[in-house]
């Protein structure tokens, strides 16, 4: 049986995972030598993500965390995908059960620690990928094609942006102030925002109070434009699924590409309003030929960072053991 300490160890290591708005829905159940994974759907977003598919990824992302963590102890997992329903509001959904028995070192799990967002520009040219490949991603290195996303992410994200619940939600994840009674334990920080203190004080009238107003004045387009930072990410990688893919899945392959870029020294930046927005889901899939047996799940910019991370919010053990 795994001993406590290095449970916790892998634990802590796990939700070290990026998970949608930083909601952090996975929930961990050990019974002697079975670990089990559970959706916390409480802390899904109900406009955001109505279908629980991001935080089916997010915990899948968790999950291969954890497989990585695990390794780190020549510990190995036989993996069970429950497939159940992970939308909003449905209390603990356990996700996948995973069977232990003795294992080989993956040395990617080095990288977990490294991983994190960067909003915010990357620095100037070419980058070497040495050889980097996925089956799972189409990397677009071309400025001609990373202008086209960059302008289709802004149309996408202004579409999402329109709706007043999205944002209103978006805002309930923010993390404004170290006031916030929530502030180091989940969600969004202004510094890893990349937000003034002034920026962060303005965000809730912007997008909530005062959205109308700006927008009459057409002044919405600007405030959710990422067009020149997206410009400088040297590279954009469409990461896509077979169709039936079980979302956790996956999360599991989005996790290790993450990884993989991080040992080569980049962050990402998601841009998921090009896979959430229908239209630009599609548009993206025809213009780089993701064919139509595969859904674009993910689309996220990386590069060199031009900063180092924040410190990161966490849950504590006590919320993610139960
Ligand atoms: C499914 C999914 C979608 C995400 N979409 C975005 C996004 O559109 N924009 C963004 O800035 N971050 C996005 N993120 C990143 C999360 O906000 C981030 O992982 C979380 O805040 C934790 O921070 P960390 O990745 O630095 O650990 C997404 C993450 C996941 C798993």
């Amino acid at each position: 049986m795994i001993s406590r300490d290095v449970f916790e160890t892998c634990v802590t290591r796990a939700a070290l995972a990026p998970t949608v708005h930083n909601t952090q829905p996975a929930r961990w159940v050990r019974d002697e030598n079975v670990l089990s994974l559970f959706c916390d759907t409480n802390v899904g977003l109900t406009v955001g993500d109505p279908t629980g598919r991001d935080a089916a990824l997010s915990c899948g992302a968790v999950l291969e965390a954890m497989m990585l963590a695990l390794s780190a102890h020549q510990i190995s997992a036989e993996v069970t995908l429950t497939g159940k329903d992970t939308a909003p509001n449905q209390g603990l959904v356990a996700v996948a059960h995973l069977k232990l028995s003795d294992g080989t070192k993956d040395g990617l799990h080095a990288q977990l620690e490294h991983r994190f967002t960067w909003r915010a520009a990357f620095a100037p040219g070419p980058v070497k990928l040495f050889g980097w490949t996925r089956s799972d991603a189409r990397f677009v290195m071309d400025e001609a094609g990373r202008t086209w996303l960059a302008e289709r992410n802004d149309w996408a994200s202004f579409q999402i942006m329109r709706q007043d619940g999205f944002r209103k939600e978006l805002v309930n994840w923010m993390r404004l102030s170290d006031a916030h009674p929530r502030a180091g334990l989940d969600g969004m920080d202004r510094a890893s925002m990349q937000m003034s203190a002034t920026e962060a004080r303005m965000a809730p009238f912007a997008l909530v109070k005062f959205w109308r107003f700006l927008n009459a004045f057409g002044l919405t387009k600007g405030l959710v434009s990422e067009h020149n930072v997206t410009l400088t990410a040297p590279l954009i990688a469409l990461f896509h699924a077979d169709n039936s893919e079980n979302p956790v899945a996956s999360g599991r392959a989005y996790l290790r590409m993450c990884l993989e870029a991080c040992s080569l020294g980049f962050a990402g930046w998601p841009m998921a309003a090009l896979s959430d927005n229908l239209t630009t889901n599609a548009q993206v899939c025809e213009r780089f030929g993701i064919a139509p047996d595969r859904r674009l799940v993910q689309v996220i910019r990386f590069g060199i960072p031009t900063g180092e991370a924040t410190a990161r919010a966490r849950r504590p053990l006590s919320d993610v053991i139960r």
